[in-house]
């Protein structure tokens, strides 16, 4: 999705219950507030209602679209003073061009706001999110957010549609590869990385280079039933409070300047139709300030939702709170007929014109509609070498060692190896889905990465397979950007090609995964294991005897079991970004010690999902006893993932020392300081991920077996020991109980440390009332 080529984007370009706790109190008006709303008094004044209504209307200009409908009428409307946003379009000349033309020819000079969907990176693209979040650096994801408000910024961007923040515990969801996976602490702590990343430390969005962020897709998108894309969510509140609504929180308390609402419906009630969720969480409760707009057409996709008429669904969506209308133009053509019907009122059409206007303001629009963009800004600023070097160094942060026996890696930079796999020399892939305005011509391919980094080594490369079979995949892929390159020899002649290839060799090197376009948007799938034939040539390199390491490419967590007994090493590389061939190259040949971990449990078979690991303990919890009949679990396969949340390997080993409390009792206002000493026990230095659990063992509601509450990203020296404190603050104990009230509640915990969510050590503690 959205993959344009140069080319046409020139050519287009010339064309309810309510939770008591965390009530957030209406901030103090400051000065600066007391002046954007005297300027914006004076400039509603003289606007007609039609054009109060122009602002609430968004649109696609030119290119590629993500639904079936696209914008039309874009330059006139522009003139009309009927169009508030423009995404799709960028460079500085293209967006001076719309830019002039509201504000030479339009009544008002109202300036526009350009957005897109800059998801991770604009130009210099960094690794899908999945893949950032597995770095579990929050510096390096809030410098990938820096890096690409900087270059969209010189690009003409104010607004970018991003962080999406989704939990996803579904690994048939393709989206799951656009968020942090399945955690709400981890997924929090990277909502305001990318938050702080894109809006600057100050959230001072007049700097010409911040960029408004755009909290997505609120809410619960992550959790459509089966794992297919835009389908249903029915979740109980304290479900959503607990586990799903907080990384949206902490994007909110961070000050993201915008929302966009989801396209899937809540209990029965579309998300852009959802007052609940608009009005009396986002705003009343959470105290959001900012505008909200909907996804890709949401508001007309209401009458499929069964939700009534256009005009119905125009006036539903403006009642529950959202302000802008992306491309769907319900607001455009019927908001006029629904006030005089009395079906929205002036003051909920005043509210979102304001709104809009605000977020203008504040971007410093109205002082500089161009943003101090201009070419030369451009020149100097994107790809410089700085964030090439960055989006290398940040690439390799994000990469898994899911595997690796008897040190099959690093490799050596002497010998020969076969390099195998649909994946092993593609640009297009490697920089992955929503890869925005990044020219995958510039991206790095593993095969070109393994030869920059080592000239001495005799590499030979077979592709071994498709990267899949089926006509009908291919085609889906293709019309979207796949650029997929097909070989039309049959399976048997490729598979014997990488053989004879792989005997000749001393090391097989298989690149194997899914192409970018089977994950993200409208990529949900059912079948989970490596597409087409790539198991039956990996079953064919392994009868061969050569070791055999794994490079993998997907979006999602993959059901590899075959891969995970046979191979002898893999290393989960996502899709790595523009230097994705580099940073796999720093990894594989040891120049980089791998540390990242997983945030999305990997099943053993799909039939498992959905998997994660704070689930609740049920009453007849899996024991691992065979022949225990009447337990929570399946005849053919245990519970146990096949790599659990939070793990991943290093070229050293860690060792764990038994974690010590700072007091075995505390009352409900004391912070517990936990102790643990982590040591690098192995030959090389590395960075581990040392992760903290807790479980509250009774509760007014069943808890979860474990729910991450701290993490650090520590370098340890070989031979070193360091002792890391984790301070739990009194609210790390709460939970939002049955009656949504945010409470801790005394008893029993278990504190658990370790370097991943299963193997941990445990220590525990009991809360007192006081
Ligand atoms: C996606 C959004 C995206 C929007 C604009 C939609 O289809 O769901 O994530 O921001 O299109 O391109």
């Amino acid at each position: 999705m959205k993959q344009i080529p140069l080319a046409s984007l020139l050519l287009a370009l010339s064309l309810a219950p309510v939770a008591q706790a965390q009530k957030k109190p209406a901030p103090a008006a400051s000065a600066t507030d007391a002046k954007m709303k005297q300027y914006i008094d004076g400039l509603m004044a003289k606007m007609t209602t039609e054009e109060k209504i122009g602002q609430l209307n968004l649109v696609s200009v030119g290119f590629d679209v993500t639904g079936p409908v696209v914008s039309k009428d874009v330059d006139a409307n522009i003139r009309k003073g009927l169009v508030g946003g423009v995404f799709n379009t960028y460079t500085p000349v293209a967006v001076r061009k719309l830019q002039e033309m509201a504000l030479k020819e339009s009544r008002l000079h109202i300036p526009l706001m350009f957005g897109y969907d800059v998801i991770h990176g604009h130009r210099t693209v960094f690794p899908i999110a999945l893949g950032l979040a597995a770095s579990w650096d929050l510096q390096a994801i809030e410098q990938s957010a820096r890096i690409a408000a900087e270059e969209s910024t010189a690009d003409g961007l104010d607004w970018v549609f991003s962080p999406m923040v989704d939990i996803a515990r579904d690994a048939r969801w393709g989206r799951i590869s656009e968020g942090s996976g399945e955690d709400p602490y981890l997924g929090s702590r990277i909502a305001e990385a990318m938050v702080r990343g894109y809006q600057g430390p100050g959230n001072d969005l007049t700097q010409p280079n911040t960029v408004m962020a755009c909290l997505k897709h609120f809410a619960l998108y992550g959790a459509a039933e089966a794992g297919r894309d835009y389908n249903t969510t029915d979740m109980s509140r304290q479900r959503m409070y607990n586990e799903y609504l907080p990384p949206y929180k902490a994007a909110i308390d961070a000050g993201v300047g915008s929302v966009m609402s989801s396209f899937n419906d809540i209990n029965g009630i579309p998300a852009t139709a959802n007052k609940w969720l608009m009005t009396d969480l986002l705003r009343k409760q959470w105290g959001f300030q900012g505008f909200v707009c909907t996804d890709y057409t949401a508001i007309p996709e209401m009458k499929e939702h069964g939700m009534g008429t256009d005009e119905q669904v125009a006036a539903l969506a403006l009642n529950a709170g959202i302000d802008q209308d992306m491309v769907g133009e319900e607001f455009l053509k019927y908001t006029a007929k629904n006030l005089q019907s009395g079906a929205v009122s002036k003051a909920q059409l005043d509210a979102a014109c304001r709104r809009i206007l605000e977020a203008k303001y504040k971007l410093g629009l109205f002082a500089d509609p161009y943003r101090k963009v201009s070419a030369e800004r451009a020149s100097s600023t994107l790809m410089k070498p700085e964030f090439i070097a960055a989006a290398r160094d940040i690439a390799r942060r994000s990469m898994v060692l899911l595997k690796n026996d008897r040190n099959a890696l690093p490799l050596k930079k002497t010998g020969s190896i076969a390099l195998i796999g649909p994946l092993a020399n593609r640009q297009r892939d490697v920089i992955g889905s929503w890869s925005g305005a990044g020219d995958w011509h510039q991206a790095v391919s593993v095969e070109q990465g393994l030869r920059a980094a080592a000239p001495g080594l005799k590499i030979t490369y077979a592709k071994g397979a498709n990267i899949a079979d089926d006509q009908q995949m291919l085609d889906r892929l293709q019309a979207h950007g796949g650029e997929l390159e097909i070989d039309k020899r049959s399976s048997e002649e490729m598979i014997k090609e990488a053989v004879q290839v792989a005997q000749s060799a001393d090391v097989v090197v298989a690149v194997v995964g899914e192409s970018q376009g089977m994950s993200g948007e409208a990529a949900a799938r059912a079948d989970i294991t490596l597409p087409g034939q790539q198991l039956a040539l990996l079953k064919a390199l392994k009868a061969t005897g050569k070791p055999l390491v794994l490079v993998l490419m997907n979006g999602r967590p993959l059901a590899i079991s075959w891969e995970n007994q046979n191979a002898d090493a893999i290393l989960e590389t996502w899709f790595a970004g523009t230097q994705a061939g580099n940073a796999i190259a720093d990894v594989l040949f040891g120049a980089y010690n791998p540390s990242g971990k997983i945030t999305a449990t990997f099943p053993q078979v799909v039939g498992q999902v959905p998997l994660y690991y704070n689930h609740k303990n049920t009453g007849r919890p899996y024991g691992g006893v065979k022949l225990d009949k009447y337990k929570s679990r399946y005849l053919d396969v245990s519970n146990d993932p096949l790599y659990p949340f939070g793990f991943g390997l290093s070229y050293t080993t860690f060792t764990y020392g038994k974690p010590t409390l700072s007091k075995s009792t505390i009352g409900p206002a004391e912070t517990l300081t936990v102790s643990v000493t982590v040591q690098n026990t192995g030959n090389v230095d590395g960075e581990e991920v040392a992760q903290l659990y807790l479980r509250d063992m009774v509760g007014s509601s069943s808890r979860p077996v474990s729910e991450l509450k701290g993490f650090q990203k520590v370098m340890l020296k070989k031979g070193e020991s360091k002792t890391l404190t984790f301070r739990l603050a009194p609210d790390a104990l709460k939970f939002y109980n049955n009656d949504l009230k945010f409470a801790a509640e005394p008893g029993d915990f278990q504190v658990m440390v370790g370097g991943n969510s299963r193997d941990v050590q445990m220590v525990p503690f009991k809360l007192v009332a006081q």
